[in-house]
């Protein structure tokens, strides 16, 4: 199945465009931070009104951004945004205008404002976060499912005051904001108990519930202002009007290696959710390094997916919620056996969900959803769903696509069904 983002190839001509300039580092930065810039004006999350006209208005927009918040201070960081040290010509910024400006109905850069098209944006436009690092966006209606058979049960569990998730891989934040969502409105929905918080509370609360950490420093900023652009935005305010102690917890990190990151401090998190890299690492000497660190799942050209599994669950709590979109190739190849018949036995797997016949934008990889409670099995029960068939035809809506709705139902269906048990279960206990 064709895995290539549609608007890709609209980006990366952009960006061969703007390279010539620049080289292809800052034109990735240009491409994108003017989309940035666009998308804080549009939704009035900076104290600038008009759309920037001008390279240097980007630049004003961005050092705005990064006053406006610690967390993005990142915004004057050449290393995560290049186009600091690479001035642009004249012809290059008629490009980037026009693509923002004219094509802007057709691109939407900046127009979600919880920044789901930015995220998809940087994706199209940085070949080297999709090839060298496996950039490669969770969908919101993935992201749903993931925390429904994760977070939820975690909240339940622990009340939404206390719960903490992590995603470890979290690219841009695509699932960090849906857990954001889900955080902020689980009250709302009739969960839980006590007096239903404020909004501003309510933010804080979701601000604090979710962490993530990434390899790729702008990936990460760019996670730090969506959480902020969203709290601003549904305070009707600037970023620079939120208190400054509200976090946006996303760390830049090799979450595999960086054994001082205070978020990657093992058993602190009720609920671990991710898409981690399914690639291999190119480099001999990082490979060895994660060998080294991970020797019960890592063996032979392993790929990323099984040191990231093992990473997950140890950053939960026991008895901790672990849900994760993966490559399936695990299941059919040696270097899997290890892991299927010797590592995965010792936890107390829920759900083996075949998303292989799905069709996820991006991801040309045959996936499977697996979720586990850390902690040894319990029972012989494991739920699973099984792939009979393939989409027939790219569709047109992939959240609405046959396989993936015959999925999703079937998870809500099942999970709802085991809501209901436990309820009657709960009343009978009562009487
Ligand atoms: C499939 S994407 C994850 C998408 C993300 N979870 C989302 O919600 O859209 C994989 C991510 O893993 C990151 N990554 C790759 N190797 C990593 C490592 N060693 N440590 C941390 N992040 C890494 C990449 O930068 C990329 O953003």
């Amino acid at each position: 199945m064709n895995s290539t983002p549609p608007l890709s190839r609209s980006y990366e001509r952009l960006v061969q465009l703007v390279a010539d300039d620049v080289g292809n580092a800052a034109a990735v930065s240009w491409a994108h931070a003017t989309a940035v810039a666009h998308h804080g004006v549009r939704h009035g999350l900076v104290a600038a009104s008009e759309a920037p006209a001008s390279p240097d208005a980007v630049r004003r927009v961005l050092d705005e951004l990064a006053g406006a918040h610690p967390a993005l201070s990142g915004f004057l960081d050449p290393q995560a945004v290049p186009l600091w040290s690479a001035p642009l010509n004249t012809t290059s910024w008629t490009a980037l205008a026009e693509f923002w400006e004219a094509g802007a109905a057709v691109h939407d850069g900046p127009h979600r404002v919880d920044g789901y098209r930015l995220g998809d944006a940087y994706q199209a436009l940085s070949r080297d976060a999709r090839r060298s690092r496996a950039l490669c966006q969770t969908p919101p209606w993935i992201a749903e499912l993931l925390l429904e058979l994760s977070l939820e049960p975690a909240t339940d569990e622990v009340g939404p005051q206390n719960v903490r998730m992590i995603d470890p891989a979290c690219g841009t934040g695509h699932i960090l904001l849906s857990a954001f969502h889900f955080a902020r409105v689980y009250r709302r929905r009739g969960r839980g108990t006590g007096a239903l918080p404020g909004t501003q509370a309510s933010i804080e609360r979701a601000l604090q519930t979710v962490r993530g950490v990434d390899l790729d420093p702008y990936a990460a900023l760019l996670a730090r202002y969506r959480l902020l652009a969203t709290s601003a935005a549904i305070l009707h305010s600037r970023i620079d009007q939120l208190p400054p102690s509200w976090p946006a917890h996303v760390a830049c990190a090799n979450s595999l290696l960086a054994r001082d990151e205070p978020l990657l401090a093992p058993g602190q998190y009720h609920c671990v959710v991710g898409n981690p890299p399914y690639i291999t690492v190119a480099d001999a000497r990082q490979r060895d390094l994660i060998r080294k660190a991970y020797p019960r799942v890592a063996a032979g050209k392993f790929p990323l997916a099984l040191p990231f599994c093992e990473l997950m669950f140890s950053l939960a709590v026991p008895g901790g919620h672990v849900a994760q979109l993966t490559s399936n190739a695990f299941m059919k190849r040696e270097f899997g056996r290890r892991f299927v018949t010797e590592y995965l036995p010792q936890f107390d797997m829920q759900w083996v969900i075949d998303t292989s016949g799905a069709y996820i934008p991006g991801h040309g990889t045959p996936t499977v959803i697996l979720c586990h409670r850390v902690r040894p099995p319990q029972g012989d029960t494991v739920i699973t769903v099984r792939g009979v068939r393939g989409e027939p035809t790219i569709p047109t809506d992939p959240a609405r696509g046959k396989v993936w709705s015959a999925i999703a139902e079937a998870v809500r269906y099942r999970l709802a069904e085991n809501r209901l048990k436990k309820a009657l279960a709960q009343r009978d206990n009562i009487a």
